[in-house]
This record gives C-alpha cells, sequence and structure tokens, in this order.
C-alpha cells in the first residue's frame, strides 16, 4: 500500500522578494488499486505528487511510505520497490546501447550473468533485435520499452509512470498501454489521455497541487473536464 499523510511540498524562493511556492499542499491518500491514474493541467503538480512515491522528492512536512517504507528514512529500500518510469525514456537511459543499459540495472546479478539476463529481458520484450543499436537510433516506442525493460530488471513491487506515451504516437501510446496493462506491478502514472486514465481502477485529479477528485474514473474525468471549463 502506497500511504501519503497530509503531505505539503514547498520550495524556497528564488529570491528574496518572493513567495515560497506550494507546490502540494493537503495531500493524503491510501492508494491501493492495481492502477490509479493521476490527471490535472500542465503545472498542477502531478510530477511533484509521483516524485513523492520514489523518494525523489521529499515531502516538507507530512509522510510518504510504500508498504510501511518511508521514504525519507528507508530511502534506499523505497528505491528498490517502486520503479520509475520518465515521460523522455533519454533521461532514463543511461548507457548508449538497450544491452549496456538493461545490463546496468542488473547489478544485483553475479557480473558474469547479467549480459545473457539483460538479453533475454530484452528477448521477452520482442526488443532482442535491437540489443545493440545505439539509443538514439531507437524510435520513441522502442525507447520506451527498453526504458521499461530496464525498470523492470530489477523487479520493482510498484511502477509509477509520468506521462509515459505523452511523446509517443498514437500507435505507439497504444502499444505502451498495452505493455503496462499487462503488468503485475501495481502502477501509479500521471497522463493527459483521457482514454488512458479511463483504463484505471482510480483516478485522481490535481488542481493547483490539491486533491480536486479522487474515485472512479468517469466520475473524476468528468470533474476534470468541468474544471477546465470543457462541457462535451
Ligand atoms: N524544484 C522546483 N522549484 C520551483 N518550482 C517547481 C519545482 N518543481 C516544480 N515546480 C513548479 O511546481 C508546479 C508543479 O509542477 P509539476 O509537479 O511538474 O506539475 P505537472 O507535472 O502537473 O505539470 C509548477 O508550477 C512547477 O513550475
Ligand atoms: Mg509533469
Amino acid at each position: 500500500m502506497i500511504e501519503l499523510n497530509d503531505v505539503r511540498v514547498v520550495v524556497p524562493p528564488l529570491r528574496r522578494d518572493d513567495d515560497a511556492k506550494v507546490l502540494l499542499d493537503d495531500v493524503s491518500l491510501s492508494l491501493v488499486e492495481r492502477r490509479v491514474a493521476v490527471i490535472g493541467a500542465n503545472g498542477s503538480g502531478k510530477s511533484t505528487l509521483l516524485r513523492l512515491l520514489n523518494g525523489m522528492r521529499k515531502p516538507t512536512s507530512g509522510t510518504v511510505s510504500i508498504d510501511g517504507l518511508d521514504t525519507v528514512k528507508d530511502a534506499a529500500g523505497v528505491r528498490r520497490a517502486v520503479g520509475f518510469v520518465f515521460t523522455d525514456p533519454l533521461a532514463q537511459l543511461l548507457m548508449s546501447t538497450p544491452l549496456e543499459d538493461v545490463t546496468l540495472s542488473l547489478k544485483d546479478l553475479p557480473r558474469r550473468e547479467r549480459g545473457r539476463r539483460a538479453q533475454g529481458l530484452l528477448d521477452e520484450r520482442g526488443l532482442g533485435h535491437l540489443a545493440h543499436q545505439s539509443i538514439y537510433d531507437l524510435s520513441g516506442g522502442e525507447r520506451q520499452l527498453v526504458a521499461l525493460t530496464s525498470v523492470l530488471a530489477v523487479a520493482p513491487r510498484v511502477i509509477v509512470a509520468d506521462e509515459p506515451t505523452t511523446l509517443l504516437d498514437l500507435r505507439n501510446r497504444l502499444m505502451l498501454r498495452r505493455a503496462l496493462a499487462d503488468l503485475p506491478q501495481q502502477i501509479i502514472y500521471s497522463t493527459h489521455d483521457l482514454d488512458f486514465a479511463a483504463d484505471a481502477d482510480r483516478v485522481v485529479v490535481i488542481d493547483g497541487g490539491r486533491v480536486l477528485a479522487d474515485g472512479a474514473p468517469d466520475e473524476a474525468i468528468q470533474t476534470y473536464r468541468q474544471a477546465m471549463g470543457v462541457h462535451a
């Protein structure tokens, strides 16, 4: 279970005369559903919320825990439990080829087993033939699948994905949605694709750093549309 308890995230002002900026306020959530979508306007605080879940960001006050592991006190355990998929896979792929990148994720295996295991994981995702290609020569969809393979290599219990389909074309968006749908992990994802959001068991709407709506996809998405002034 993922728990956010009375979370507030505040960043200090950049200039002395400015006010501190409140990125999230008054956020308390218990997330147990298999698929939770987070939606909201640009700048509403979605990424801030997702980054709290793997400890990339610390709450200014309040607590965030994953299966009882506190993201501040048990940071290493939380990082092992929660895999993070970025919007832009190039933000995540550290090595120059898929094989090297997945191999890097397999640090817990004995060194001589890593390469073969990495090739096996790429094969399972239908990416085996791309193992030695430069990550810059992959399509956006292939790149996002390689990033997902690297994240899954360490067998996280939870996947957090921040707008994972935003940079993809329609076909690749559907392909990634299917790939995520098939995973056994609990997945918390943000998206502007309201069809993708509707796949979730629960939708959380963020507005100005606060939870505006939270519940069944249909109702939460409707609330979001109304808040955006879209009446269709
Ligand atoms: N480190 C930071 N310092 C100052 N402002 C930030 C920082 N990170 C995010 N913000 C601001 O917080 C707000 C929410 O950002 P974010 O969580 O990225 O929103 P979203 O993902 O919904 O677009 C935005 O106004 C953004 O500019
Ligand atoms: Mg964002």
